[in-house]
């Protein structure tokens, strides 16, 4: 079998490595990939969006098999494009993967088939939204953009004025382009947030261990938002109480809704989730694996990924057993660029890994290197996710954060305090 993943950064590197336990597979390739990702598959110099270079790719290298891995592809077609001339594919089609592209489908589908969410609105034009805002005078309000925003489309004002200043820069001044054509304006929701990724094959739908990220770029969860400082799985606050609430009022219903909306979904649908005091909400959906949370899944994952690949591609998913560790704790602690997530310098030698870009230390991921005049380099802001396993929570922080003291480079930066929220919620 020729297998390509499509994508570029930790969450496709974690993909890579546990589909590399899977003797089948003949050629791993990765498109584009990055410097670790070079040590475990092809890498292809293709970007994750480019469909025509892809098919072409495809055709050109009988490539059996592709998982596309990121939003924006997914978003933008690219598995109809593959699975038009023959590709098997793992990952939704584009008429669901709307299902992350636009809020505004993802809200009203929550509406209509009464999925726990927050209660909202959706404007067109920046004066109502503004006007309305005024009306309602309650603070924080949650004010997101329709579309795709590289994460960065959710934005919370605690007053007025930062409310106004947000709907006039994401409708009239276009931050986010046209993902800010329609934007949703929701109530604020307080509790753990808990993300948990599934398999789904439309008929069948199966949670992955749950998991929970750190957004914040400083510790205490305080600074600016990015991609995911590190992870923890599983998620102490996704009880089982919870997970069969969960189930039953969200996972199958939004499968089903799906189905009835003429739009199957297959592939991982990610929910995540905030624990009310009412009960397990809705915060958003993605199409597709969390980065870094794919980073704790994984490692966790008993069974063959590629045969749950197949199995959610041929709409079989029921006839296999999927299988987590029990009873064994996975960390991740993402070492970024000092100054990510906004700007960086790139291209700083990283101290520690072997010349597979590997360690006794850690699972390394790597999220933003290259691999250059026989070295690895910094590349990106989130540069290498550290992963280690423990039989208890502690013991897989301790391990994690014990790699970082080997692996690591000039202005590196992390937090210190990965995983001490799960821990003090116990
Ligand atoms: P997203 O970019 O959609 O992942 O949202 C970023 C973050 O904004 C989430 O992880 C939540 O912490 C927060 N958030 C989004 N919607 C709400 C809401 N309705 N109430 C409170 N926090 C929210
Ligand atoms: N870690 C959140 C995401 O992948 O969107």
């Amino acid at each position: 079998m020729n297998i390509l993943v499509i994508g570029a950064g930790g969450r496709e590197h974690a993909i890579i490595k546990k589909l590399k336990e899977n003797k089948s597979i003949e050629n791993l390739y990765c498109a584009p990939g990055n410097g670790g990702i070079s040590k475990d598959a092809t890498c292809v110099n293709i970007g994750a969006c480019d469909i025509e270079k892809m098919v072409d790719f495809c055709k050109n290298n009988k490539i059996d098999f592709a998982v596309v891995a990121p939003d924006d592809p997914l978003v933008a077609g690219m598995v109809d494009a593959l699975e038009d001339i023959g590709v098997q594919c793992f990952g939704p089609n584009k008429n669901a993967a709307i299902l992350e592209g636009s809020k505004v489908f993802s809200k009203d589908l929550m509406k209509k088939y009464n999925i726990p969410t927050a209660k909202y609105e959706v404007f067109y034009n920046a004066e109502e939204a503004i006007k309305y805002i005024e009306k309602e005078n309650t603070y924080p309000t949650v004010i997101k953009a329709d579309g795709l925003a590289l994460g960065k489309g959710v934005i919370i004002a605690e007053n007025f004025e930062d409310a106004k200043e947000a709907v006039n820069s994401i409708m009239n001044d276009k931050m986010f382009g046209e993902s800010g054509n329609q934007i949703v304006i929701e109530e604020f929701l307080t509790g753990p947030e808990v993300s948990v990724l599934s398999f789904c094959d439309s008929h069948t739908i199966v949670p992955m261990v749950s998991a929970m990220d750190h957004k914040r770029a400083l510790d205490g969860d305080k600074g600016l938002n990015t991609g995911g400082m590190g992870t923890v799985a599983p998620n102490p606050h996704y009880t089982e109480a919870v997970a069969k609430e969960c189930m039953e009022k969200i996972f199958i219903p939004t499968m089903e809704a799906m189905n009835k909306e003429g739009r199957p979904f297959k592939g991982v649908i990610f929910f995540g989730l905030m624990i009310t005091p009412n009960g397990p909400k809705v915060i958003e959906y993605n199409c597709r694996f969390g980065d870094p949370e794919t980073q704790v899944v994984l490692p966790l994952l008993k069974t063959d990924l590629f045969e749950i690949f197949k199995a959610v591609r041929n709409e079989n998913l029921k006839d296999i057993d999927i299988e987590f560790e029990k009873d064994e704790y996975a960390v991740c602690v993402v070492e970024a660029s000092g100054g990510y997530p906004s700007s960086y310098p790139k291209g700083i030698a990283i101290e520690g890994l072997d010349e597979n870009g590997n360690s006794e230390k850690a699972i390394v991921y790597h999220a933003g290197t290259i691999f250059e005049d026989g070295t690895f380099k910094t590349n990106g802001g989130r540069v290498l996710g550290l992963t280690q396993k423990g039989k208890t929570l502690q013991e897989a922080i301790d391990k994690a954060y014990n790699a970082t003291t080997s692996i690591k480079f000039e202005n590196m930066h992390y937090r210190k305090d990965i995983g001490q929220r799960a821990l003090n919620a116990k």
